[in-house]
């Protein structure tokens, strides 16, 4: 089993849950962090932390993001990991809670991704 980060992460990435992570097993992309799955260990200390309520264990996840178990696994494997909490977006707050953010996501860093913002 692991936690999830799921869909009202992106363009929030608030990191409250970073901080609390024993096992340092978030990882960052341009709008949204991911949990390794292999290093979780399912402690639920996170999922209260996060503002946006973004964080669900496996069997839990809203309907309809499934897709997100995987697309953390993925993530994982390609970003880089983040250990301390650091400040959220300016506009974060406006994006809480927005429907249909999936189509924000940028999975590649931002050095690779110049072009590809806001499509
Ligand atoms: Fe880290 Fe615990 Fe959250 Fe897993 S459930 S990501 S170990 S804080
Ligand atoms: Fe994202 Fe919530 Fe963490 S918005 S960065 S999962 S605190």
């Amino acid at each position: 089993m692991t936690f999830v980060v799921t869909e009202n992460c992106i363009k929030c990435k608030f990191t409250d849950c970073v901080e609390v992570c024993p096992v340092d097993c978030f990882y960052e992309g341009p709008n949204f962090l991911v949990i390794h799955p292999d290093e979780c260990i399912d402690c639920a200390l996170c999922e209260p932390e996060c503002p946006a309520n973004a964080i669900f264990s496996e069997d839990e996840v809203p309907e309809g993001q499934e897709d997100f178990i995987e697309l953390n696994e993925k993530l994982a494997e390609k970003w880089p990991n983040i250990t301390e909490i650091k400040p959220a977006p300016e506009d974060a707050d406006n994006w809480n809670g927005v429907e249909n953010k999936r189509k924000y996501l940028i999975e590649t860093p931002e050095s690779e991704n110049q072009d590809q913002q806001e499509k």
